[in-house]
């Protein structure tokens, strides 16, 4: 084995925060190489310093043959090594195009873009990636699946020679996590490194040579895939046994809390009736793009309808608005947080009132002591890895990020929490934990209408499932009555063979 990166004693202190202590990682040309650990390990802050975001305060690494010290992200690049980042970090207003040729875009004589050669190139890189996306396209009407793709045609349009992917399948479809894969793999043959963070085990027996383990800031130790079971890694992540149990459903009688009726959105043809129930959760399974956060962002007011009815409590309203969806307690947690969830430059303790200002102030003032005891409450509560209610959201690690929006959407104590991939990006004991906090929620009385990609989230939280596909509910199931291949085929479009 050829070593392409070896890096020893990395060491990374932020105001508070020891993020790395001494850690260590090497790579292979030609290795897939995954790093996993819980939120907040230090998986990202490592990755960072490779790609020469953040400098380390000690340590060695060695690249190529050659020490080195990243010192920008430039200067990654130009020596090879590239970074899909954990959020995205396309310019929406410029074409996909501009995106992947940034600072560099090809021009004429007189300093004009040769705009006619930009998208040529672009188109080159974009096909042999097997992606079907417009590179004259503005990045901003691109779905998030198709705007994390480009992010990878970006860090591959360089020479690359180490690829680093920060949990990059997180807003991709099956199909495209397969055209990445089958990508990576090539990439690999060809002698690239990769370096791939996920929390999806099952994503990294099925592609990585060795996983490196990191927890609290340190190394525990690195393994070859096909030597290890999952528990032995989750074991090295959380230094003790933890196997994922769902919380156990209720079997209380249920009264109906949200009814939905005939509910059609502007452009589509189908109208969907619904009813949520108090004490219930209702899994939304169906592909990417069938139409799940679309009808949960008009119930929840975000959006407008073209017609229909939704009930509270037996009452019809209307909800013009998220602020009148809020006032009649309804909660809605995005799919993706950083755009339409938290405020990155505020801090937790903001963050976590901004939906419920009336929370934290005594008459017409704010109160410190109110909006203290409130952070912290849910800074507990959801053990949030912060170094305290002042941090500004940005510096917390991605999965501190989505427990600190579900925190904000708690604080305006929810009836209806409509909940869109809630454990995104989210650790396994983490992921655990939001199941059990939705759980008890429900057992609370609250209704919750959660919409998961993943089937074994669905299966494993919901008293009932609705299927999904281009717009409408295609079938609803008991749990007993659903399992992943049903649900599939339903998902997609067939009827399965059971219901014929
Ligand atoms: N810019 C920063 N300033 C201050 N602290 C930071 C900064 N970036 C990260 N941290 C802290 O460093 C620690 C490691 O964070 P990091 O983002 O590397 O975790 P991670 O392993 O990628 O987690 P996740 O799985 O949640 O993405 C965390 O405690 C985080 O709050
Ligand atoms: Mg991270």
């Amino acid at each position: 084995m050829s070593l392409l990166l070896q890096a020893s004693g990395i060491t990374k202190l932020f105001p508070g925060t020891l993020a790395l202590d001494n850690v260590q990682l090497d790579v292979a040309r030609g290795e897939i190489h995954a790093v996993v650990g819980e939120n907040g390990a230090g998986k990202s802050t490592l990755m960072k310093i490779l790609a020469g975001v953040h400098t380390a305060d000690s340590g060695q690494i060695i690249f190529d043959g050659e020490p080195i010290a990243p010192s920008s992200p430039r200067d990654a690049l130009e020596r090879g090594i590239a970074i899909v980042y954990q959020e995205l970090s396309l310019v929406p207003p410029l074409t996909v195009a501009e995106n992947i040729y940034p600072g560099r875009l090809p021009t004429g004589p007189l300093g004009f873009v040769r705009y006619g050669q930009l998208f040529r190139q672009a188109e080159e890189v974009l096909r042999s990636l097997d992606l079907n996306v417009d590179p004259r396209a503005l990045v901003s009407e691109l779905s998030i699946a198709k705007q994390q793709l480009v992010e990878i045609a970006k860090a591959l349009s360089f020479d690359t020679k180490l690829l680093i992917l920060d949990e990059p399948t997180s807003a991709l479809t099956e199909r495209e996590v397969e055209i990445l894969f089958s990508l990576l793999r090539r990439l690999a043959q060809q002698g690239v490194g990769i370096l791939y963070i996920s929390h999806k085990l099952d994503e990294i027996f099925k592609l990585s040579d060795r996983v490196t383990v990191l927890r609290d800031g340190k190394y525990v130790g690195t393994v070859k895939t096909a030597e290890v079971r999952a528990d032995d890694i989750i074991r090295m992540m959380v230094g003790r046994e933890l196997g994922h149990m769902f919380p156990e459903k209720s079997r209380v009688e249920k009264q109906p809390l949200l009814e939905v009726r005939n509910l059609r959105l502007p452009g589509q043809t189908a109208a969907n009736s619904f009813t949520l129930h108090a004490g219930e959760v209702i899994g939304f399974a169906g592909l990417i793009g069938s139409g799940r956060t679309e009808l949960a962002r008009a119930i929840f007011g975000a959006d407008g309808v073209e017609s229909g009815e939704i009930l509270l409590n037996g009452q019809p309203v209307t909800i013009g608005s998220p602020q009148e969806a809020i006032r009649h307690q309804i909660g809605y947690l995005p799919e993706d947080r950083k755009a339409a969830g938290l405020f990155l430059d505020m801090s937790v303790k903001l963050n976590i009132e901004s939906a419920n200002r009336a929370a934290v102030t005594s008459g017409p003032y704010i109160s410190p002591r109110k909006e203290r005891a409130l952070a912290e409450q849910y800074i507990e509560q959801l053990n949030i890895n912060t170094s305290g209610v002042e941090q500004e959201v940005r510096r917390l690690s991605g999965g501190n990020q989505q427990k600190t929006l579900v925190a904000k959407w708690l604080a305006i104590q929810p009836k209806v929490f409509i909940v869109d991939e809630p454990t995104r990006g989210v650790d396994v004991g983490a992921k655990s934990e939001i199941h059990h906090l939705l759980r008890r929620l429900a057992d609370a009385g609250v209704a919750v209408m959660m919409i998961s990609s993943e089937l074994p989230e669905i299966l494993g939280m919901s008293d009932r499932v609705l299927v999904m596909h281009e717009g409408a509910i295609v079938a609803e199931l008991a749990a007993e009555a659903a399992s992943e291949e049903i649900i599939m085929q339903y998902a997609s479009g067939q009827q399965p063979a059971l219901a014929r």
